[in-house]
C-alpha cells in the first residue's frame, strides 16, 4: 500500500480531549467503525485514570453502535451533529448530558464550511479502495456520501481512512461525488433529472494529508425493517390512491414525480406498496435514503433510476447490490447529503416528498421530532429539505401508536418541525386528509376524519370548546395539550377529559 498503515489504537492515541471528528457515512451505511470504537475505548481509559476526555462529532446523519453508540456509552461526547437515530445516544440526549444539534441535513456541510460548528480536528472516511494519482489520493466512499469531501477538505490535523473490505470494489463509480461553492460564489447544481452526474466517482485529496489507512472487514450495523402490517399496507395503498387522483386529475404531470421516502419501517412499507399499485407508473426517486423496498423495485423495473445520499439497507440487500453491480451502476447515484437534500434541486425537479411524522395538530403541522415535545426521538434529518421544497409534500403515519394509547392527530403538536405551510397532505390507515385549498377550520374537518375512530369524538369536542375563543383558527389553550398531559399522568390519551381542562 502507497499509504501510511495505522492501527485504530494508533489513530485514537492521537485523537484529543476537545477535538472534532468529522465521519463519512449517513446513517449507519457508509461510517467508519475501527477508530470510533477504539476511540471510545480510549475515553473509557481516560475517564479511568480520572482524565477528562470528551470530543466532537459531525456526520452526514445517523452512524452505528460502535460509533454513536460506543462513543455515547463511554461519556466521551461533548457535541454532536446532525440526526441520529441511535438508541444509546437517544438516552444520553434525553438526560442532557451532551450537546446535540439537530439541523436540517442539507444544511451540515454549509454549516461546517461558514464555521459555525467550529474546526474539523480530524477527517475519518470508510473506503472500499484508495489510490495514489500524482500528488493526489482517491478515496472511494462506501455505502454513502454524507459530509466526506467537506471534512476531508477541511480537516486540520488530516484524515484516517478505514478500507473496508466487505464493501466491494465493484462499487466504484456509483458515487457522485461535489462540493458546493461557498456564498456568494455558489453556482446553479445542474441535476435535471435523479441519474444526472456532476461530479467526480472518489474524494479527492491531496495525497500527504492522508495520515494512515487501516484494513478490515466488518458489515455496516444495517437495521432490519419490520415487516408490513395492515396498517403501514393500508397507508401505502391510501397513498398510492392519493397519487393516482392527482395524476388522474392532472395535479401531477402525467410523467409522474421523482419520489422522496424517509426513514424508518412506515416509510420502508410504503414505498414497497406503492410499488406494487399496477396504475401507478415507473418512477425515479431523489432521496436521502434508499431502503429495501425501493431497492426490490429497482430490479423490477417500478423504480427506473434513484440518487440517494446512501444505501440504508439491510447488509443483504447491500451484498445484492454490489453482485448485481452492472445492472445498478447507470441507475443508482450516491450523492453527498448538500447535494441529496439540496433545496434548489428538489424544488426544480419536482418531487413527491413522503416523510413519517411523530404526530399532527389539527391545522396540519406536524412534529417528526420530540415525543410529548420535550423527548428527543431521532431528529429532523432531511424532512425538512424536502417537505419545504417538495412539488407535493406528505406526511403519513398510522393513527395511533403504542397500543392506541397515543393518538398521532392531536389538537396542538407538542413541538412543531413542519407548518402547515409546506404540507399537503396527511395520511393515516383511515385515509387521506388533503390540505390543499382548505382554510385552517377544513383542515381540522379533514384531519379528525383520518384520527382514529377512538380520537374522534374527542378532537371534535376539542373544536366545540376552541370555537368559542374565536380567531381564524381555533384553540382554548387551556386545553391543547389535555391529551398529552393525559398520556403522562395516565398512560393513555383516551382517558383524556377535556372539560377538567377547560378554564
Ligand atoms: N408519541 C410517542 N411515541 C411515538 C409517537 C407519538 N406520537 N409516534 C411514534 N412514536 C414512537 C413509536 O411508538 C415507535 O416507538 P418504538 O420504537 O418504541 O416502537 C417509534 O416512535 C417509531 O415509530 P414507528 O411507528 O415505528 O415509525 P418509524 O420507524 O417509521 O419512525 C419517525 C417514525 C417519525 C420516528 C421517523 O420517521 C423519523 O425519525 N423521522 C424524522 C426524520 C425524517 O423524517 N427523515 C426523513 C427524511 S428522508
Amino acid at each position: 500500500m502507497e499509504f501510511n498503515k495505522i492501527t485504530a489504537a494508533e489513530a485514537a492515541a492521537l485523537i484529543q480531549n476537545g477535538d472534532t471528528i468529522g465521519l463519512s457515512g449517513f446513517t449507519p451505511a457508509g461510517v467508519p467503525k475501527c477508530i470510533p470504537a477504539a476511540i471510545a475505548e480510549k475515553a473509557e481509559a481516560e475517564h479511568a485514570a480520572g482524565n477528562p476526555f470528551k470530543i466532537s462529532i459531525f456526520t452526514g446523519a445517523s452512524t452505528g453502535q460502535s460509533c454513536d453508540g460506543a462513543l455515547s456509552n463511554a461519556q466521551a461526547i461533548d457535541f454532536r451533529a446532525p440526526y441520529t437515530t441511535n438508541g444509546d445516544f437517544r438516552k444520553r440526549v434525553n438526560q442532557n448530558e451532551l450537546r446535540y444539534s439537530d439541523l436540517n441535513l442539507s444544511n451540515m456541510a454549509t454549516q461546517i464550511r461558514q464555521g459555525y460548528l467550529g474546526e474539523v480536528t480530524w477527517a475519518i472516511l470508510e473506503a472500499c479502495a484508495i489510490e495514489k494519482v500524482g500528488q493526489k489520493a482517491r478515496i472511494y466512499l462506501t455505502a454513502a456520501g454524507g459530509i466526506s469531501p467537506t471534512v476531508a477538505r477541511l480537516a486540520k490535523n488530516g484524515i484516517f481512512v478505514e478500507i473496508n473490505a466487505f464493501h466491494s470494489t465493484k462499487s466504484i463509480g456509483i458515487h457522485d461525488v461535489y462540493e458546493i461553492e461557498d456564498h456568494p460564489f455558489r453556482k446553479p447544481i445542474n441535476i435535471c433529472k435523479a441519474s444526472d452526474r456532476i461530479g467526480k466517482p472518489y474524494v479527492e485529496v491531496d495525497a500527504d494529508r492522508i495520515l494512515g489507512v487501516l484494513e478490515c472487514n466488518i458489515p455496516d450495523e444495517a437495521r432490519s425493517f419490520k415487516d408490513p402490517d395492515p396498517i403501514t399496507s393500508q397507508i401505502g395503498q391510501n397513498v398510492a390512491d392519493f397519487l393516482l387522483y392527482n395524476l388522474k386529475a392532472g395535479l401531477i404531470p402525467s410523467s409522474f414525480l421523482n419520489l422522496q421516502s424517509g426513514v424508518g419501517s412506515g416509510a420502508n412499507a410504503v414505498l414497497g406498496a406503492l410499488g406494487q399499485c399496477p396504475e401507478v407508473p415507473n418512477f425515479n426517486i431523489y432521496t436521502e435514503v434508499l431502503q429495501d423496498a425501493p431497492v426490490g423495485l429497482m430490479k423490477q423495473g417500478r423504480v427506473l433510476s434513484a440518487s440517494t445520499c446512501s444505501l440504508t439497507v439491510t447488509n443483504e440487500c447491500l451484498l445484492d447490490i454490489y453482485d448485481n453491480i452492472d445492472f445498478f451502476k447507470d441507475k443508482l447515484v450516491l450523492r453527498p447529503s448538500e447535494i441529496s437534500n439540496c433545496p434548489e434541486v428538489i424544488a426544480r425537479l419536482g418531487v413527491c416528498a413522503l416523510n413519517t411524522a411523530i404526530e399532527c395538530d389539527l391545522y396540519g403541522h406536524v412534529n417528526s421530532t420530540k415525543i410529548c415535545g420535550t423527548k428527543m426521538m431521532n431528529g429532523i434529518g432531511g424532512s425538512a429539505d424536502f417537505a419545504a421544497n417538495a412539488y407535493l409534500s406528505i406526511f403519513t403515519c398510522g393513527s395511533t401508536t403504542k397500543g392506541g394509547a397515543i393518538s398521532s392527530i392531536v389538537p396542538f403538536a407538542s413541538h412543531i418541525d413542519h407548518t402547515n405551510h409546506y404540507i399537503d397532505a396527511v395520511i393515516t390507515e383511515y385515509g387521506v386528509a388533503d390540505l390543499r385549498h382548505k382554510s385552517d377550520m377544513q383542515k381540522a374537518e379533514a384531519l379528525i376524519n383520518v384520527a382514529h375512530p377512538d380520537y374522534q369524538p374527542m378532537l371534535r369536542d376539542y373544536l366545540k370548546y376552541a370555537e368559542k375563543k374565536g380567531g381564524h383558527t381555533h384553540h382554548e389553550l387551556s386545553a391543547a395539550f389535555a391529551m398529552h398531559d393525559t398520556f403522562l399522568r395516565k398512560g393513555d390519551m383516551r382517558l383524556t377529559d377535556l372539560a377538567e381542562y377547560i378554564k
